[in-house]
Protein backbone atom coordinates (compact mmCIF):
# COMPACT_ATOMS: atom_id res chain seq x y z
CA UNK A 1 0.00 0.00 0.00
CA UNK A 2 1.20 3.70 -0.90
CA UNK A 3 0.72 6.61 1.79
CA UNK A 4 0.63 10.20 1.10
CA UNK A 5 3.40 12.07 2.58
CA UNK A 6 0.09 13.68 4.57
CA UNK A 7 -0.73 9.93 5.79
CA UNK A 8 2.84 9.25 6.58
CA UNK A 9 3.35 12.08 8.79
CA UNK A 10 0.30 11.03 10.73
CA UNK A 11 1.39 7.27 10.56
CA UNK A 12 4.65 8.91 12.17
CA UNK A 13 2.49 10.91 14.80
CA UNK A 14 0.75 8.20 15.65
CA UNK A 15 3.91 5.73 16.39
CA UNK A 16 5.49 8.47 18.10
CA UNK A 17 3.96 10.68 19.67
CA UNK A 18 -0.08 9.26 20.52
CA UNK A 19 1.80 6.35 22.13
CA UNK A 20 3.59 8.57 24.71
CA UNK A 21 -0.34 10.72 25.12
CA UNK A 22 -2.13 7.30 26.01
CA UNK A 23 0.96 6.83 27.93
CA UNK A 24 1.09 9.58 30.15
CA UNK A 25 -2.71 9.29 30.25
CA UNK A 26 -2.54 5.53 31.92
CA UNK A 27 -0.01 6.87 34.13
CA UNK A 28 -2.15 9.55 35.25
CA UNK A 29 -4.72 6.99 35.93
CA UNK A 30 -2.62 4.66 37.80
CA UNK A 31 -2.12 4.52 41.75
CA UNK A 32 1.37 6.55 42.59
CA UNK A 33 4.47 4.86 43.38
CA UNK A 34 4.83 4.72 47.27
CA UNK A 35 7.95 7.12 48.49
CA UNK A 36 10.31 4.15 48.32
CA UNK A 37 10.03 3.26 44.97
CA UNK A 38 10.29 7.19 44.11
CA UNK A 39 13.46 7.62 46.39
CA UNK A 40 14.90 4.26 44.78
CA UNK A 41 14.01 5.56 41.18
CA UNK A 42 16.24 9.36 41.58
CA UNK A 43 18.64 7.09 43.39
CA UNK A 44 19.46 4.86 40.39
CA UNK A 45 19.08 7.27 37.86
CA UNK A 46 21.77 9.05 39.38
CA UNK A 47 24.14 7.10 40.81
CA UNK A 48 23.69 3.55 38.55
CA UNK A 49 25.18 2.62 35.40
CA UNK A 50 21.81 1.64 32.64
CA UNK A 51 19.25 3.26 34.69
CA UNK A 52 16.79 2.24 31.80
CA UNK A 53 16.53 -1.63 32.43
CA UNK A 54 15.43 -0.37 36.12
CA UNK A 55 11.21 -1.11 35.45
CA UNK A 56 9.20 2.14 34.85
CA UNK A 57 6.71 3.19 37.27
CA UNK A 58 3.72 1.99 35.11
CA UNK A 59 5.27 -1.65 34.83
CA UNK A 60 6.42 -1.83 38.36
CA UNK A 61 2.46 -1.17 38.73
CA UNK A 62 1.39 -3.88 36.81
CA UNK A 63 4.05 -6.10 38.36
CA UNK A 64 2.25 -5.01 42.22
CA UNK A 65 -1.18 -5.68 40.80
CA UNK A 66 -0.35 -9.07 38.89
CA UNK A 67 0.84 -10.34 42.57
CA UNK A 68 -1.85 -8.81 44.63
CA UNK A 69 -4.48 -10.78 42.39
CA UNK A 70 -1.96 -14.25 42.11
CA UNK A 71 -1.04 -13.48 46.65
CA UNK A 72 1.85 -16.02 45.73
CA UNK A 73 3.80 -17.90 48.93
CA UNK A 74 6.74 -18.05 46.79
CA UNK A 75 8.32 -15.72 44.04
CA UNK A 76 11.41 -15.66 42.18
CA UNK A 77 13.40 -13.41 40.21
CA UNK A 78 15.90 -13.58 37.44
CA UNK A 79 17.73 -10.34 37.65
CA UNK A 80 17.35 -8.08 40.11
CA UNK A 81 19.05 -4.73 39.05
CA UNK A 82 18.74 -2.00 41.54
CA UNK A 83 15.28 -3.81 42.83
CA UNK A 84 12.76 -2.16 41.52
CA UNK A 85 10.53 -5.20 40.13
CA UNK A 86 11.62 -7.12 43.33
CA UNK A 87 9.86 -4.49 46.28
CA UNK A 88 7.04 -4.49 43.37
CA UNK A 89 6.32 -8.04 43.27
CA UNK A 90 7.48 -8.50 46.79
CA UNK A 91 3.87 -6.40 47.97
CA UNK A 92 1.87 -8.79 46.62
CA UNK A 93 3.06 -11.61 48.97
CA UNK A 94 1.20 -13.76 51.17
CA UNK A 95 1.71 -13.63 54.95
CA UNK A 96 5.14 -15.78 55.65
CA UNK A 97 5.79 -15.48 52.21
CA UNK A 98 8.80 -15.04 50.55
CA UNK A 99 10.85 -13.56 47.38
CA UNK A 100 14.25 -14.65 46.23
CA UNK A 101 15.94 -12.95 43.52
CA UNK A 102 19.29 -12.99 41.86
CA UNK A 103 21.98 -10.58 40.45
CA UNK A 104 25.12 -11.59 38.94
CA UNK A 105 26.79 -7.81 39.97
CA UNK A 106 27.77 -7.70 43.59
CA UNK A 107 27.69 -3.77 43.43
CA UNK A 108 24.41 -3.91 43.32
CA UNK A 109 23.80 -6.06 47.10
CA UNK A 110 24.50 -2.55 49.17
CA UNK A 111 22.01 -0.75 47.19
CA UNK A 112 19.55 -3.29 46.87
CA UNK A 113 19.82 -3.65 50.76
CA UNK A 114 19.04 -0.55 51.53
CA UNK A 115 15.72 -0.52 50.16
CA UNK A 116 14.70 -3.56 50.64
CA UNK A 117 15.32 -2.09 54.54
CA UNK A 118 13.79 1.15 53.51
CA UNK A 119 10.65 -0.76 52.25
CA UNK A 120 10.24 -2.93 55.23
CA UNK A 121 10.96 -5.98 52.77
CA UNK A 122 14.28 -7.38 54.69
CA UNK A 123 12.63 -10.34 56.54
CA UNK A 124 10.68 -11.23 53.20
CA UNK A 125 13.51 -10.48 50.44
CA UNK A 126 16.54 -13.24 49.58
CA UNK A 127 19.13 -11.90 47.12
CA UNK A 128 21.21 -13.70 46.14
CA UNK A 129 24.47 -12.95 44.41
CA UNK A 130 25.64 -14.80 41.58
CA UNK A 131 24.92 -16.36 38.74
CA UNK A 132 21.10 -17.28 38.01
CA UNK A 133 21.85 -20.35 35.67
CA UNK A 134 23.99 -22.07 39.27
CA UNK A 135 21.85 -20.37 41.77
CA UNK A 136 17.98 -21.38 40.25
CA UNK A 137 18.90 -25.04 40.57
CA UNK A 138 20.25 -25.11 43.91
CA UNK A 139 16.63 -23.75 45.42
CA UNK A 140 14.61 -25.74 46.80
CA UNK A 141 11.26 -24.64 46.44
CA UNK A 142 8.57 -24.46 44.00
CA UNK A 143 7.42 -21.11 43.13
CA UNK A 144 3.94 -19.28 42.29
CA UNK A 145 5.56 -16.46 40.13
CA UNK A 146 8.89 -16.39 38.24
CA UNK A 147 9.64 -13.18 36.88
CA UNK A 148 12.44 -13.61 34.18
CA UNK A 149 14.41 -10.34 33.23
CA UNK A 150 18.07 -11.07 33.30
CA UNK A 151 20.46 -11.72 30.27
CA UNK A 152 18.66 -11.90 26.84
CA UNK A 153 20.86 -14.43 25.65
CA UNK A 154 20.03 -16.79 28.47
CA UNK A 155 16.03 -16.51 27.99
CA UNK A 156 15.73 -19.78 26.55
CA UNK A 157 17.90 -21.42 29.16
CA UNK A 158 15.84 -19.75 32.29
CA UNK A 159 12.64 -20.54 30.79
CA UNK A 160 13.53 -24.01 30.97
CA UNK A 161 14.57 -23.63 34.27
CA UNK A 162 11.45 -21.79 35.66
CA UNK A 163 9.60 -24.69 34.09
CA UNK A 164 11.19 -27.11 36.65
CA UNK A 165 10.88 -24.40 40.01
CA UNK A 166 6.99 -23.07 39.20
CA UNK A 167 4.41 -25.18 40.58
CA UNK A 168 1.15 -26.53 38.57
CA UNK A 169 -0.98 -23.19 37.73
CA UNK A 170 1.61 -21.09 38.75
CA UNK A 171 2.85 -18.15 36.35
CA UNK A 172 6.30 -17.41 34.59
CA UNK A 173 6.53 -13.68 33.83
CA UNK A 174 9.19 -12.76 30.69
CA UNK A 175 10.39 -9.18 30.77
CA UNK A 176 11.68 -7.38 27.53
CA UNK A 177 10.04 -9.86 24.52
CA UNK A 178 9.11 -7.29 22.13
CA UNK A 179 12.99 -5.99 22.73
CA UNK A 180 12.11 -2.28 21.24
CA UNK A 181 10.31 -4.02 18.38
CA UNK A 182 13.37 -5.69 16.99
CA UNK A 183 11.57 -8.95 16.91
CA UNK A 184 9.24 -7.88 14.20
CA UNK A 185 12.56 -6.60 11.94
CA UNK A 186 14.83 -8.67 10.21
CA UNK A 187 17.44 -9.68 12.54
CA UNK A 188 21.24 -9.57 11.73
CA UNK A 189 22.59 -13.00 12.50
CA UNK A 190 25.14 -11.30 15.25
CA UNK A 191 22.16 -10.16 17.16
CA UNK A 192 22.61 -13.18 19.77
CA UNK A 193 19.80 -11.55 21.86
CA UNK A 194 17.06 -10.71 19.56
CA UNK A 195 17.23 -13.78 18.21
CA UNK A 196 17.11 -15.55 21.54
CA UNK A 197 13.99 -13.62 22.35
CA UNK A 198 12.13 -14.28 19.47
CA UNK A 199 13.27 -17.73 19.52
CA UNK A 200 11.40 -18.11 22.92
CA UNK A 201 8.20 -16.40 21.65
CA UNK A 202 8.02 -19.04 19.19
CA UNK A 203 8.67 -21.49 21.68
CA UNK A 204 6.29 -20.40 24.07
CA UNK A 205 4.07 -20.29 21.47
CA UNK A 206 4.11 -23.78 20.47
CA UNK A 207 4.32 -25.03 23.81
CA UNK A 208 1.72 -26.79 25.57
CA UNK A 209 2.85 -27.21 28.97
CA UNK A 210 1.58 -23.04 29.12
CA UNK A 211 -1.37 -21.08 28.26
CA UNK A 212 0.07 -17.39 27.15
CA UNK A 213 -0.79 -13.74 26.25
CA UNK A 214 1.88 -11.38 25.54
CA UNK A 215 1.07 -7.46 27.01
CA UNK A 216 2.18 -4.97 24.84
CA UNK A 217 3.28 -2.96 27.67
CA UNK A 218 6.29 -1.15 27.74
CA UNK A 219 8.83 -3.60 26.04
CA UNK A 220 6.65 -6.30 25.93
CA UNK A 221 5.73 -8.85 28.90
CA UNK A 222 4.91 -12.52 28.38
CA UNK A 223 2.80 -14.10 31.01
CA UNK A 224 2.40 -17.49 31.08
CA UNK A 225 0.46 -19.97 33.17
CA UNK A 226 1.79 -23.33 33.64
CA UNK A 227 -0.78 -25.99 32.76
C1 LIG B 1 17.00 -5.59 33.21
S1 LIG B 1 17.95 -5.70 34.66
C2 LIG B 1 16.76 -6.16 35.87
C3 LIG B 1 15.81 -5.06 36.19
C4 LIG B 1 14.94 -5.30 37.39
N1 LIG B 1 14.28 -6.59 37.34
C5 LIG B 1 13.89 -4.20 37.43
O1 LIG B 1 12.83 -4.41 36.83
O2 LIG B 1 14.14 -3.13 38.00
C6 LIG B 1 18.84 -7.18 34.41
C7 LIG B 1 19.76 -7.55 35.56
O3 LIG B 1 20.16 -8.91 35.39
C8 LIG B 1 21.49 -9.05 35.82
N2 LIG B 1 22.07 -10.27 35.21
C9 LIG B 1 22.60 -10.41 33.97
N3 LIG B 1 23.02 -11.67 33.79
C10 LIG B 1 22.74 -12.36 34.92
C11 LIG B 1 22.92 -13.70 35.33
N4 LIG B 1 23.49 -14.62 34.53
N5 LIG B 1 22.51 -14.06 36.56
C12 LIG B 1 21.93 -13.15 37.39
N6 LIG B 1 21.72 -11.86 37.05
C13 LIG B 1 22.12 -11.46 35.83
C14 LIG B 1 22.16 -7.75 35.38
O4 LIG B 1 23.35 -7.52 36.12
C15 LIG B 1 21.05 -6.74 35.63
O5 LIG B 1 21.19 -6.11 36.88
Amino acid sequence: MIYSSTENIFILYNMFFLDDEILNYSKKNTTKPEKVLLDLERETKYKILMPRMMSTPLMGSFLKTISKMINPKYILEIGTYTGYSAICLASGLKKGGHLHTIEINPELKKFCSKYFKQAELEEKITLHIGNALDVIPELNLKFDIIFIDADKKNYCNYYELALKKIRKGGYILIDNVLWSGKVIKEVEKNDIETLEIKKLNEKIQQDNRVENILVPLRDGIMICKVL
